[in-house]
């Protein structure tokens, strides 16, 4: 308010402030023009607002929430299609573009992908079973007997685990068979072929380790038998080639390590289950990171001769090899 006596006709600020009674802006009056700012604020806000929720709830996807999440139309379009996988933390592990005819299941077999997803069953199934199962030559039978008659739902848990790991062991074969057919081998893949090799090792020695895990008959002969070989492994077993020359002995050669003593007994079976539940896991988890990984880099997945929809025969071929033509 502008008063006689202050020339600068401010209120704000104090000192200077004044009005026409005793010269200064009461502190009360300030606060009342303060207040009816806010109160005409909220007459104009509250009904812009309210407008805003009712059409939010006509159109969600008009709203801010909604719009903060998803950052692109869902256009048809070649761009919004790429942004919409780009900017999405699960979708852009995928590539945002893919060769059609790469990823036809007549010519992956989807072999790779399955192994995978079995791998994930295996890991969640694999845990659960960890809460039942004790790694002692006194419970480990018992935990499986346990499972198999009294646990709620114990009997399909250990089924599901077991048929992953007997399909996860067939899936890998049948999909390295695959690269090899399609020779998806060779240049530049020579190095994802070899930690596919990897992989296959250690897939292998996941089943071999579950095997003893039981304490059956089947699982202790089987064990047996492969710590065995384990004797010959050249420089490493004491029956080994030049095994005995670098001073190896039933004591102190692969075979002990691996069984933690010279007999299958109570120690092999707490190696087992530690390689089984940890040790070769983390491995397998790491090279398949790399393995997905490597695909990307090396253009994706490798691809047969492209083939013409019949949709789109009589259509006019795009890319560099159809301008030449
Ligand atoms: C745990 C085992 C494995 C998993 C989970 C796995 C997974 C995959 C996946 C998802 C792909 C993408 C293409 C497809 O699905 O066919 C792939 C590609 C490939 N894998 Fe494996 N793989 C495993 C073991 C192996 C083995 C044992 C080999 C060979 C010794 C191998 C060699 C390759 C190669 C060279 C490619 C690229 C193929 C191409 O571009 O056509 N992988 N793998």
């Amino acid at each position: 308010m502008a008063d006689e006596n202050n020339p600068s006709g401010g209120n704000g600020g104090g000192t200077g402030a004044t009005n026409g009674k005793n010269g200064k802006v009461g502190l009360v009056e300030r606060v009342t023009t303060g207040v009816k700012d806010d109160i005409q604020a909220l007459k104009t806000d509250i009904p812009a607002k309210a407008k805003e929720q009712i059409e939010g709830l006509k159109d969600p996807t008009k709203t801010q929430v909604y719009t903060s999440i998803f950052r692109h139309k869902h256009d048809d379009t070649p761009r919004n299609r790429a942004l919409g996988v780009l900017s999405n933390v699960f979708l852009h592990l995928h590539p945002a573009k893919i060769n059609r005819d790469a990823v036809r299941y007549s010519y992956t077999w989807g072999m790779g992908g399955i192994t995978f997803y079995l791998f994930i069953i295996l890991t969640y199934t694999g845990v659960l079973l960890m809460f039942y199962y004790h790694p002692s030559k006194v419970q480990a039978f018992r935990d499986v007997l346990y499972l198999e008659h009294d646990v709620p739902f114990g009997k399909i848990l250990r089924n599901m685990h077991r048929w992953a790991a007997h399909l996860m062991v067939i899936g890998v074969w049948l999909h390295m068979f695959r690269v090899f057919l399609t020779g998806s081998y060779k240049k530049p893949r020579e190095f994802n072929w070899n930690i596919g090799v990897l992989l296959l090792v250690f897939t292998l020695l996941l089943s071999f380790t579950g095997y003893l895990l039981p304490d059956d008959q089947l699982g202790f002969w089987a064990v047996t038998v492969g710590t065995n070989m384990a004797r010959a492994t050249p420089l490493l077993g004491h029956e080994g080639p030049f095994g005995s020359m670098l001073g190896m002995t039933p004591y102190n050669d692969v075979r002990f390590g691996l069984l933690g003593g010279s007999i299958v007994d109570a120690n092999a079976l707490l190696r087992s289950y530690i390689w089984h539940c940890i040790g070769i896991p983390i491995v397998a988890s790491v090279l398949m990171i790399v393995h997905f990984w490597r695909v990307r880099k090396d253009g994706g997945i490798s691809g047969p001769a492209p083939v013409v929809l019949e949709a789109e025969a009589d259509k006019p071929r795009r890319g560099p090899k159809a301008a030449g033509e």
